[in-house]
């Protein structure tokens, strides 16, 4: 295994974190990073304090967009471990993402090992309260200095981390979303399921007009027609009908997400029946209509399991469940984080544990 240099610099007060943690807002002291060219591969494994990064401003990144990221959060759990969730799955996802941008691949087994020895480093600043964690922020971007458009040659790799708790201003409540129209996020056979940077730039104007009209996300549509629903940006869709649970299949203008595959495969074990296929604006507002929808949660690293409980499309309003969460959602929720903190069984080995001695 590559060596790690280790330029640790401990801590002269104690870690205070607020009562309200927020999104992404503190960050932890130290990243791992690591730099790419093509006579060397990857190098330079470090472990080191938070600083400033220095780049030119030719940057093959900030111009064209070469930039890749991942999101995962690390636990403490109620027996004291400390855990991370699917990181593999993680990582993988990330080399899919890197091939789609024409950027190298990592080694998954040694940055997962980067990974965790970051976050033994770290451990302090895991928060313990429910539905709070360490999100783990892993990203690339090539810093080639030229502006002709071509791939980058060189790159650097970047793990930093951030204690979190809920990703929405409503904290675990429900969230009102606008259905529309009026922009697209991604396109079939386009970028929309490689998680970088562009399509996030991609999101902010409809969310900005969203946010003005009161609602907290834009819930997508497909690129083509917009008559299908695709997600919401920052988290996977999922749709209760009477006697099916759906969420929009993965068309490859969709995120797939890692929450929710595992939501699929917690409904699959409760033997619910749950179907990914396209899920047509029609369809949703005639079963709305019908009193046959009987809730709608989004799904995601940062959301967790978020409740819907209002759906606007051309200024017509559809109040789910009467507003409240689902019993399913709320269901998932605990789930979900109690499997993350070992408060239950964890069968599909979704938990990967963290040495608690770095190996300095
Ligand atoms: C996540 O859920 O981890 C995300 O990346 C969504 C958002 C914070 C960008």
């Amino acid at each position: 295994m590559e060596k790690i240099t280790y330029q640790i610099k401990p801590r002269t007060s104690k870690i205070e974190l607020p009562s309200k943690l927020g999104f992404g807002k503190i960050f932890t002291d130290h990243i791992f990073e690591m730099d790419y060219s093509p006579d060397k591969g990857w190098h330079n494994y470090l472990i080191k304090p938070v600083e400033n990064l220095s780049v030119h401003p030719a940057a093959m990144f900030i111009h064209y967009g070469q930039s890749i990221f991942e999101g995962l959060k690390a636990f403490h759990t109620v027996k004291g471990d400390t855990v991370i969730f699917r990181p593999e799955t993680h990582l993988k996802r990330l080399n899919h993402s890197a091939k789609r941008l024409c950027m190298p691949q990592i080694d998954e087994t040694f940055v997962l090992h980067a990974l965790k020895e970051l976050v033994a480093i770290e451990k302090d600043w895991i928060p313990t309260n429910s539905g709070e964690s360490l999100y783990i922020r892993p990203l690339m971007f090539g810093t080639d200095e030229i502006l002709g458009v071509h791939p980058s040659k060189v790159y650097k790799f970047i793990i930093m981390l951030s204690p979190v708790g809920a990703y929405y201003p409503e904290g675990f409540k429900p969230v009102k979303i606008l259905m529309q129209d009026d922009y697209v996020r991604a396109v079939r056979k386009g970028v929309g399921d490689a998680k970088t940077a562009g399509n996030y730039a991609a999101s902010l104007l409809a969310t900005e007009i969203a946010n003005q009209l009161g609602y907290t996300q834009v819930l997508w549509l497909d690129g083509v027609e917009q008559k299908y629903l695709e997600e919401v940006g920052t988290m996977n869709i999922f749709v209760e009908f009477e006697n099916e649970i759906a969420t929009p299949k993965l068309t490859g203008s969709i995120l797939p997400g890692i929450t929710r595959a595992s939501v699929i495969q917690l409904l699959k074990d409760k033997n619910y029946t749950i179907n990914e296929r396209l899920i047509s604006v029609d369809e949703f507002i005639e079963a709305y209509k019908n009193g046959k929808l009987k809730g709608v949660f989004g799904t995601g690293t940062a959301a967790i399991i978020s409740p819907v409980s209002e759906v606007t499309f051309k200024g017509n309003k559809m109040v789910i469940n009467n507003g409240e969460e689902s019993k399913l959602a709320v269901e998932l929720f605990n789930e979900i984080t109690e499997i993350q903190r070992g408060g239950i069984a964890d069968k599909h080995d979704w938990i990967t544990n963290v040495a608690t001695e770095v190996t300095v």
